[in-house]
Order: structure tokens, then C-alpha cells, then sequence
């Protein structure tokens, strides 16, 4: 086992990440036996614990977000658990903290969840008490800022304590089994890559589908809306892998180099190339939901719903729309990839029922992992009238073409990868700055021509202009 760190150092050790998603993937981590058995792990919030508070609090996280079946290690991973209540600007905890983490050996893994107004003073603690070594790597859970001029103020921080082979900036839809899945389909294949171009693609959708709405998070939600909490990294992520060039390797340079050229190439989007909406009261699977402003308690002009037909101007894509919505309230939690093929160039079955349907290959993300690429096929009977043709699927199911595996959460690949120092699941620097880049210039023509949301009721697919954006190009969303 590359044992990889000595230590993990989790800031925001109270926070609602480390409770849902953390110490559930920490705790799943050492019941596989994932993790080097004397891999401490110690908590830092301004809360006032000792060790055996916060492994208390860690129990009932546990117990509330890991299933049942997965806690058989609980008992033994929280005796991994320390905890140092620091706040973090003041900086003389951190010398404290340092003492409590000890000698570092192989390397210190540092996990920073907290709020981002807090990124800079902790980032000058670890290097003012020697935990920004040379051994250490630090994990930055999102918002990285709130456009371009904000990311770059934290990465400057960041990088004048650490080197960027340190930094692991998290995306947690890379950390998808499924979305790690679309490298393996597209470049473990042969029959993809060929037809993986504008000649034989006719566009391809995104689609990032929530049933949730402001949960609890109404200060973050409110000064963000859809484009920056979703578009910005999962969905640009989702479409730089469908879009990338075949990296050399699946190596982490490889890779992310691929991936930035394909989010260099986005062009500017028009205001006629997006729709923005903001759900009002409806209802979700028969449950009355209120609208968004009831939820906020005021009025706001946040948009709880993009749409956008973007272009990415290279070779490969010249031409082909890459369709993006995402949203808040829709009826159904659905995350997919739609690649949809050119018609073939001539029919050679005349007839009425012998009309050819495009190819269409659909990746599902979540919540079901699948695969399903349409064929035409002939029906069967003796067609006195000429052959007759339909659509039918070619269906793989994850969970039965891999029966076994425990389905994992993302962030254990993610800390497993930080634990043990492997990029290439993690956002570089300069793919961060020409997401918010595309980003900052939506938002600035957004600005400049007025744009404000248009309202759709709850458990609806967002506004109709939704539906117009794709309609008038002869093409329907996927449903
Ligand atoms: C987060 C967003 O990054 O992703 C949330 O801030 C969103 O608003 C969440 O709900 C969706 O993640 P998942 O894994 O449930 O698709």
C-alpha cells in the first residue's frame, strides 16, 4: 500500500461536508482496509471539543450518513480521531496544532473545507507553524472564489505557501465512478473514438437535473445561482472529458492538459445562448414545494436554472452544439450525457416505417449508472409493405454488469487520492481560471443586456425559453 501521509489534517472538522460526506468516506476507507492503519486523522473548528467530543460528534455523523452496512469499522476508525479547536485567524493555534500533528514522516495530507474567508489566514498559519512543508498536500474544497479575480487571489495564496504538484483543488463530480467511467468508454474502446467528432456527431447535451431546492444553504445559494455552483466546474468538467483529446496516459499532467485546451476553446456565449429561471411554488412527486423567494424569505434575482448552447471553437467540435442545462426543483434528480449521432448520409429501406433514427449513446451519471447506446433495427415479420425499422436500446446497467462492488461515495477516491498524492482527479490552476474566464463573460453579458430569470413552476424542466433554445435548432431534450 502507498501509504502516502502520516497525518490528515481536516479544517471545518465540524462542518456539514465533513459530517454528510468526510467521516463517512474516512470511516469507509478503514473498514476496506484503504488507509494505512496508523493514519491519524485530526479535527480543527473553532468548536471547543476534546478528542473523545469529537469523536462523539463523529458517531452521530456516522451513524446518521453512513449506511448501516458499510459502518462495521466505526468503532475502531474513531480511536484514528484527534481534534484541536483553533480559529483560524488567529495564528498562534496553529503552533499548537503543529505540535499536536508531531514529526511528519512520509507526508501530512491537510483538507481544507471551511469557508473560503478563511482560506487565506489558514493558508499563512500552516506556513507561518511549518505545516506548508515540502511533505505537505492541501486539498480546497469549493467555492474557489466567485469569479476570475477572486480564484486568482486564492490560488495566489495558496501557491505562495505551496507548490501546485501540492495542490488538490476538488471537483466532487470527478470523484463519479461514472464520470471516471467516460474515460474508460471513450478511450478503452475502439468504436467511440472515430465517430467522436463533428462529422459523425450532431451535438451533444448536458444535463445536471436536481429535485432539491435551497436545502440549507441559503447565504451560499443566493450569492451564487446555478452558473457558478454548477456550471462552472461539474458541468464544465463533465463536458471537457466528453470533448478532450486521448491524453497519453491517465496520468495527471496528461490529462489536465487535454482538458484545459478543451475549456480554452469555449466560445463566447450570446445572450440569445442562455436561460436563466428561478423556480416558483409547484409540487415534486405529488409534495407541494414553495418557490424560491418564499425559501429565502425575500426577493432575489438568483437564477435557480441555466441553459446554455455553448461552442467549442477547435477542429474536432467545429460546429456541434454542446447543450448545458442544469436546475433547482426539476421534476426528477437525473444527471446525464447525451450524445446524439449524425443521420446516416442515405437510407437505402424505402417504405413508411423504415425511417432511420439517429444513433443516440446516453451516459447515465446518476442516480442510475448506465450506458445505453439506440440502434436501428429491422422488426421482426414478413413486411409485405417493405422492412420495417426501430429504435432499440443497447442497455448496460453498472449494477448488474458489475454485481458486487459497494457503490462508494465520491470524496473516498478523492481523499484516497489526497491521502496518497494522485492528481489526476483534481482541478489545476489554469483549468480553474478559463472556467471562471468562459464564466465572468456570461455573467458580464448577462449584466449588460439586463438578463434576469424567468420563473418556472417547481417540478417543471425550468422556463419554456428552456425548451426554445433547443427547439429552434430542430433538436429536443433528452427525457
Ligand atoms: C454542489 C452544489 O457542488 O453539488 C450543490 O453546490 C449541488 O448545489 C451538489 O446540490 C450536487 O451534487 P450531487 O453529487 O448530489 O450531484
Amino acid at each position: 500500500m502507498n501509504r502516502g501521509s502520516d497525518s490528515l489534517l481536516l479544517f471545518g472538522a465540524t462542518g456539514d461536508l465533513a459530517q454528510r460526506m468526510l467521516l463517512p468516506s474516512l470511516c469507509a476507507l478503514h473498514a476496506d482496509k484503504l488507509v494505512a492503519e496508523d493514519l491519524r486523522i485530526i479535527g480543527t473548528a473553532r468548536q471547543d471539543m476534546d478528542d473523545a467530543g469529537y469523536r462523539n460528534f463523529a458517531r452521530a455523523a456516522l451513524e446518521k450518513f453512513l449506511p448501516a452496512e458499510r459502518r462495521g469499522g466505526m468503532g475502531t476508525f474513531l480511536n484514528r480521531l484527534h481534534y484541536q479547536p483553533l480559529d483560524a485567524t488567529d495564528q498562534a493555534g496553529f503552533t499548537t496544532l503543529a505540535k499536536k500533528v508531531g514529526p511528519i514522516d512520509e507526508g501530512l495530507a491537510i483538507f481544507l473545507s471551511t469557508a473560503p474567508a478563511l482560506f487565506e489566514p489558514t493558508i499563512a498559519g500552516l506556513a507561518a507553524s511549518g505545516l506548508a512543508s515540502d511533505k505537505a498536500r492541501i486539498g480546497l474544497e469549493k467555492p474557489l472564489g466567485t469569479d476570475l479575480e477572486t480564484s486568482r487571489q486564492i490560488n495566489d495564496a495558496v501557491a505562495s505557501a505551496f507548490r501546485e504538484e501540492q495542490i488538490f483543488r476538488i471537483d466532487h463530480y470527478l470523484g463519479k465512478e461514472t464520470v471516471q467511467n467516460l474515460l474508460a468508454l471513450r478511450f478503452a474502446n475502439i468504436l467511440f473514438e472515430p465517430l467522436w467528432n463533428a462529422a459523425h456527431i450532431d451535438h451533444v447535451q448536458i444535463t445536471v437535473a436536481e429535485t432539491v431546492g435551497l436545502e440549507s444553504r441559503v447565504g451560499y445559494y443566493d450569492g451564487s445561482g446555478a452558473l457558478r455552483d454548477m456550471v462552472q466546474n461539474h458541468m464544465l468538467q463533465l463536458l471537457a472529458l466528453v470533448a478532450m483529446e486521448p491524453p497519453s496516459s491517465f496520468d495527471a499532467t496528461a490529462v489536465r492538459d487535454e482538458k484545459v485546451k478543451v475549456l480554452r476553446s469555449l466560445r463566447l456565449v450570446g445572450p440569445d445562448e442562455t436561460v436563466t429561471g428561478q423556480y416558483r411554488a409547484g409540487a415534486i412527486g405529488g409534495q407541494a414545494v414553495p418557490g424560491y423567494d418564499e425559501e429565502l424569505g425575500k426577493d432575489s434575482d438568483t437564477e435557480t436554472f441555466v441553459a446554455i448552447k455553448a461552442h467549442l471553437d477547435n477542429w474536432r467540435w467545429k460546429g456541434v452544439p454542446f447543450y448545458l442545462r442544469t436546475g433547482k426543483r426539476l421534476p426528477t434528480r437525473r444527471t446525464e450525457i447525451v450524445v446524439q449521432f449524425r443521420r446516416v448520409p442515405h437510407s437505402i429501406f424505402a417504405g413508411k416505417g423504415a425511417r432511420s433514427e439517429p444513433n443516440r449513446l446516453v451516459i447515465g451519471i446518476q442516480p442510475e449508472e448506465n450506458i445505453t447506446l439506440s440502434l436501428m433495427a429491422k422488426v421482426p415479420g414478413l413486411d409485405r409493405e417493405g422492412l420495417r425499422l426501430r429504435e432499440v436500446p443497447l442497455d448496460i446497467r453498472m449494477q448488474d454488469a458489475f454485481a458486487g462492488p459497494t457503490k462508494r461515495i465520491a470524496y473516498e477516491r478523492l481523499l484516497l487520492d489526497l491521502i496518497e498524492g494522485d492528481q489526476t482527479l483534481f482541478v489545476r490552476r489554469d483549468e480553474v481560471e478559463a472556467q471562471w474566464d468562459w464564466i465572468d463573460a456570461i455573467r458580464a453579458s448577462w449584466g449588460e443586456h439586463g438578463v434576469t430569470p424567468k420563473p418556472y413552476t417547481a417540478g417543471t424542466w425550468g422556463p419554456s425559453a428552456a425548451i426554445a433554445l433547443t427547439e429552434r435548432d430542430g433538436v429536443h431534450w433528452h427525457e
